[in-house]
């Protein structure tokens, strides 16, 4: 199969090159293809022709998109239709990644797919945009929303904890009222890989199973790294920031279940196979 990735060296796309890498792949990213330029992305889409796009190209700085709303509109919701409108032109299916930020985190349960969208952040806001410009331009596309998301690359919350978890200083405050599902990029790129052989129209939740705060997150990172820096858990109140963070992240792979997909791992057996993943490069790289 022939496959067009946008974000390709960003922190999934990394990963995914190495889940994709016995199809065709056009591996893309910036500088060399912005995907706000429509020519540039026409002219790619025409001459590669992939049967498959996976777009993961986004503005991913919550507080930057917060402080630069043109800048996420640009990019994520006006990118996003550039992208379907290419793909669309040429009967590419398209896989396009999106976010647990379109809720606004106040409900009770995990949200689910048929759960109505309604983002308190301009991240947020830009990238339902850009789920709703790539349901109207691209007709055979799937939306896979995932949360929480970390990967040999980085940057994520894992690589800011194992940072500061490794610097003396006094305890660590972590949040402990925000609610999630940390995901793995291993888990999520091999979401993808079954859904290229089991598309599934429309939205789908791609997270790991289970649920945690910040703060038991980063005590299982401390645990499995045996850092011994004091973990303290603290409140949002506490951890003031730009953009408006959902209390409640947590989603739902409700359609995959219905759909009879195999299942993402619990969240801590997927940390685990990272952790062991990386000793595993680590001891090749010697
Ligand atoms: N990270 C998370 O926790 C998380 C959670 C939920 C959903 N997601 C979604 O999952 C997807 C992948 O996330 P990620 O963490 O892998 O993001 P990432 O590491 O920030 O990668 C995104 C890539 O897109 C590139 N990019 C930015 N603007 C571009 C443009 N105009 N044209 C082409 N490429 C551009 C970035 O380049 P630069 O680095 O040079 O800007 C980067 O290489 C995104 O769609 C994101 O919204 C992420």
């Amino acid at each position: 199969m022939k496959i067009l990735i946008t974000g390709a060296r960003g922190m999934l796309g990394t990963t995914l090159q190495q889940h994709l890498h016995q199809h065709e792949l056009l591996a893309t990213d910036l500088p060399e293809l912005d995907i706000t330029d429509p020519a540039k992305v026409d002219g790619v889409m025409q001459r590669f022709v992939p049967d498959l796009v996976v777009h993961t190209a986004a503005a991913t700085n919550v507080d930057g998109c917060e402080a630069d709303p043109d800048t996420a509109m640009r990019v994520n919701a006006l990118g996003s239709a550039i992208v379907a409108a290419a793909a669309g032109r040429i009967n590419a299916r398209l896989i396009a990644l999106s976010t647990d930020y379109v809720f606004d985190g106040s409900a009770a349960h995990a949200y689910h797919e048929f759960d109505t969208p309604a983002p308190r952040s301009v991240y947020g806001i830009s990238k339902l945009a850009g789920e709703t410009a790539v349901r109207a331009h691209c007709p055979d596309h799937t939306i896979v929303r995932t949360a929480w998301l970390y990967g040999a690359s980085g940057p994520s919350f894992l690589h800011t904890m194992l940072k500061l978890g490794s610097q003396a200083g006094p305890a660590l405050k972590v949040v402990h009222d925000q609610c999630g599902n940390p995901t793995s990029t291993d888990a999520l790129a091999s979401l993808i890989t079954r859904l290229i052989l089991h598309p599934i129209p429309g939205v789908i939740h791609g997270s790991c199973e289970g649920e945690a705060t910040w703060y038991e997150f980063a005590v299982a990172i401390f645990k499995a790294y045996n850092l011994k820096r004091e973990l303290k858990p603290c409140s949002t109140l506490e951890f003031p920031r730009p953009a408006p963070r959902p209390a409640n992240s947590r989603l739902d792979n409700r359609v995959l279940r219905l759909a009879g997909i195999a299942p993402m791992p619990h969240w801590l057996d997927a940390l685990a196979s990272y952790i062991s993943e990386c000793k595993l490069n680590e001891e090749r790289s010697g």
